[in-house]
């Protein structure tokens, strides 16, 4: 059935590379969020319905993968449903399926993949494994109609922070990255310590408005070089250390001075970083991922952007966190360069973006 596949689509690949409108319907089921979007010529959104599992999964203070993977079977017909119902389209006016093949939890990615697979195969339809951080940096085409690459990207999600240089629509150079948590890691985890609920980095930057930014200072000598790699377990040890000693002291230590200085020190080494980068390549810089929701960090970019002369672009906040309108601009570019996917796509719980 797999090796059928490829031949009876061979026609409708032929006509997804000249259709104009082309019109993709994409899937994201990466982690708690079921998405489905259909986007047209890689840069309309026609419609982006997201079932979120957040109130699922704050009881546990985090994201449960086995939950997560049961309500995504549940969804993601329906789902899917109301992107189609919300475009006034039918199945039968798609000319390509993306779906978000990886990095993720692998019981999520599952379900979104088999039921893309089971779509494109009943329609004969051209079908894209997307990488979830191509989508993200995708989120970007959304937003801004006229950008094309290359452009430098500071991709900063709950499970990677790079910056990378994208050359092309598919093609990516890693340029820096973290050396260890994510930033929307070190944001959770922060979170987590200062008693605020999942998830955690909306709910520190709601504390961080009625704080001081300047009344701690979270320092770690690794961001203090000129390189562009940066770390943040050091941030979170000085934040977690100082929470303990204030309270085998019996003292009382604001959170919200204790949040806004964090995500100062964050929002800091990112633009810095990040800013760095983009000098080195000479391109303007395009912001990405679930923590480019956060406007101090949308503000110390701008900011530093201004001061150093480099156009700065940051995806409309609905596109910010996950949702599948950004898959379906990256699988249409995947696509439209004649990549696609067979029957043996699978899931790949760490697919990495510059293997691509
Ligand atoms: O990209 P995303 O939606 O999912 C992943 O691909 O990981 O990113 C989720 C991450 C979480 O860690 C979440 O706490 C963080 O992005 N995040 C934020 C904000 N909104 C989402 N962090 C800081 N400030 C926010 N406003
Ligand atoms: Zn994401």
């Amino acid at each position: 059935m797999t090796g059928l596949y490829p031949e009876r689509v061979r026609e409708k690949r032929a006509a997804f590379l000249a259709k104009a409108p082309c019109r993709v319907l994409a899937i994201e089921t990466s982690c708690d969020e079921t998405a489905a979007a259909v986007v047209e010529d890689g840069r309309t959104v026609l419609s982006s319905a997201v079932h979120t599992q957040i109130p699922i999964h704050r009881i546990y203070g985090g994201v449960v993968p086995e939950i997560a993977s049961r309500n995504h079977v549940e969804m993601v017909g329906p789902v899917v449903d109301k992107a189609l119902g919300d475009a006034s389209l039918c199945l039968g006016d798609i000319d390509g399926i993306a779906v978000t093949a990886g990095p993720g939890l692998i019981g999520a990615l599952l379900v979104g993949v088999s039921y893309a697979k089971g779509l494109a195969m009943a329609l004969d339809l051209p079908l894209y494994g997307t990488n979830h951080l191509a989508g993200h940096i995708a989120a970007n085409y959304l937003t801004y109609p006229d950008l094309e690459p290359p452009f430098t990207c500071l991709i900063a999600s709950g499970g990677h922070s790079h910056i990378v240089r994208v050359v092309s629509y598919e093609r990516f150079e890693l340029l820096g990255q973290t050396r260890d948590d994510a930033a929307g890691e070190a944001f959770d985890k922060v979170a987590r310590v200062l008693g605020l609920p999942y998830p955690g980095g909306p709910a520190l930057e709601t504390l961080a408005r009625e704080g001081d930014p300047n009344a701690f200072r979270f320092r770690s000598a690794f961001n203090e070089g000129d390189g562009t790699d940066f770390s943040f377990s050091g941030i979170k040890t000085a934040v977690i250390n100082l929470l303990h000693t204030a309270e085998q002291k019996g003292e009382r230590v604001d959170r919200a001075d204790v949040a806004a200085s964090f995500q100062r020190e964050i929002c800091d080494i990112l633009s810095r970083k990040a800013v760095r980068a983009a000098k080195r390549t000479g391109d303007g810089l395009a912001l990405a991922g679930g923590v480019s929701a956060n406007k101090a960090l949308r503000l110390a970019l701008t900011e530093e952007c201004r001061r150093t002369g480099i156009p700065f672009f940051c995806p409309d906040p609905r596109y910010c966190t996950d949702n599948a309108a950004m898959i379906g601009s990256a699988g249409y570019y995947a696509m439209r360069a004649g990549r696609f996917s067979d029957l043996t796509l699978n899931a790949s719980a760490s697919l990495p973006l510059t293997e691509l």
